[in-house]
């Protein structure tokens, strides 16, 4: 539905829930000023209505979490029918049937699909913890600490992912409390995707992977590396897709040096890049895959997931006290949503309808054909577009200003990239053309509007 508002916006309960929240929130958290934010109240579908009754249009599926929408019917019933039976378990101690399917459920779509054995899994709660237990299986299967990263990749905040690469604005202020053990690359730029598989990749990408290729085989050498981790498509970075050669580049540099590879799918898994996994688009299979954000649609669950020759050959059996885990691991609730939103991503037609959604953002957004629109990036529904200055420069203000815009008239809209001026498109997979078009003239609107265009 497209949005529709009744007060001005932020309207006066947001207000007053803001100036509460400021009291007693610690205040690096929520960003306050007089035009941000809006309070949630409810969501269903592509739509959240707000606690002034405004309803809004989410172009974010709330980090990437809502592909299936907003409380997808079958998710909703399995939470509901799940908090009747049983809320809390003890998930290394006395597990629960639902983490025996679970486990089963990824291994199926992961390892078994891919025809390399089964899987086994390290359930966790946040991303972040995630990508740390394939930093732990990492070092325990090879014996080596070092980790190979990617300039602007984002995989979470917690003390391990920080020290194996992070953007400098959330790894400099706790640097003195950071081991020393990852190494950061430049991560390609494919120019020349524009969303087409069957384009052959241009002789800048070429270039560009053969200096990386040098660059990966000497730290290599030089440093005793256990994995190279990465987003198969940047998301934080800015929608950056790689060339298409690039992932099988690494699959081969990692058989060759004995190296892991680590696939961070937190946010391109689960079909948000059309297809089930970003990795199945160039058909190159990790060693681990962590998995997170839309797994339990909702409920905080991610995973962690390798080859059971892999994990069994890292990690020793439990002798009673489990090396990795946390209270919450495989929390019933969060499995019994996980179990029926897989069910939908199994259903090769879904990543279809990504596709052909993707193919219609791009032509609604490509039609705008204004000045200060630069490339549009990405792939599936993980889209992004730079805005520029009148002189063809990142334009950070003018995105950020956007995002506090397009609030007013009712769109959720958030912004990334290392200059601050991409615009994310990551809407639940359900948008419809008349939502995007609801979207492309606000920002064709916005982009007139601006000083000198
Ligand atoms: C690719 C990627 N990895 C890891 C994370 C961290 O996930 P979380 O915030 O759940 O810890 C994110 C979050 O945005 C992400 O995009």
């Amino acid at each position: 539905m497209l949005p529709e508002i009744i007060t001005p916006i932020p309207g006066p309960q947001s207000l007053a829930l803001a100036a509460r929240l400021a009291k007693h929130e610690c205040q690096s958290v929520t960003f306050m000023s007089p035009d941000f934010p809006i309070f949630w109240e409810k969501a269903q579908g592509c739509n959240i209505w707000d606690v002034d009754g405004n309803r809004f249009l989410d172009f974010t599926s709330a980090f990437g979490v809502t592909g299936l929408g907003h409380s997808p019917p079958n998710v909703l019933a399995a939470l509901k029918n799940q908090a009747d039976s049983l809320i809390h378990g003890m998930g290394d101690v006395h597990p629960t049937e639902l983490k025996v399917a679970l486990c089963e459920k990824i291994s199926e779509i992961t390892f078994e699909r891919w025809q390399a054995g089964s899987a086994k899994t390290l359930l966790g709660n946040t991303g972040f913890e995630a990508v740390e237990a394939a930093l732990k299986t990492s070092l325990l299967a090879t014996g080596k600490a070092g980790i190979i990263t990617f300039d602007h990749a984002y995989h979470g905040l917690g003390y391990g992912t920080l020290a194996a690469g992070a953007m400098e604005r959330f790894r400099l202020p706790f640097a003195d409390q950071l081991a020393d053990f990852g190494h950061s690359l430049p991560f390609p730029d494919c120019h020349c995707d524009a969303g087409d598989p069957q384009q052959a990749c241009s002789d800048t990408c070429q270039q560009q992977l053969s200096s990386l290729d040098a660059q990966l085989r000497a730290t290599i050498a030089e440093s005793p590396i256990g994995a190279i981790l990465i987003e198969p498509i940047q998301g934080r970075g800015g929608k950056v897709v790689p060339p298409k050669a690039f992932l099988p580049m690494l699959r081969r540099i990692c058989d060759e040096t004995g190296t892991l590879l680590i696939f961070d799918e937190i946010l391109t898994g689960l079909n948000r890049c059309g297809t089930l996994f970003a990795c199945d688009a160039s058909a190159t299979i990790p060693d681990l895959i962590c998995l997170g954000k839309s797994l339990a649609s909702g409920l905080p669950l991610s995973a962690c997931v390798g080859s059971a020759e892999l994990m069994d050959r890292a990690w020793p059996a439990s002798e009673g006290e489990a090396i990795h885990t946390t209270t919450h691991l495989g929390n019933p609730p969060a499995c019994a949503m996980a179990l029926a939103a897989l069910d939908l991503h199994s259903d090769p037609k879904l990543a279809e309808q990504v596709r052909q959604r993707s193919d219609l953002l791009r032509q609604i957004i490509t039609a705008i054909d204004h000045p200060r629109l630069g490339r549009i990036r990405g792939r599936g529904l993980l889209l992004g577009v730079e805005i520029l200055t009148n002189n063809g420069q990142p334009d950070r203000d003018a995105t950020s200003g956007f995002v506090v815009h397009s609030l007013k008239k009712g769109l959720i809209t958030l912004a990334d990239s290392p200059a601050g001026n991409v615009l994310s498109l990551v809407p639940p997979f359900d948008i419809s053309e008349e939502e995007m078009r609801y979207f492309a003239d606000t920002l064709q609107e916005y982009l007139t509007s601006l000083p000198g265009s």
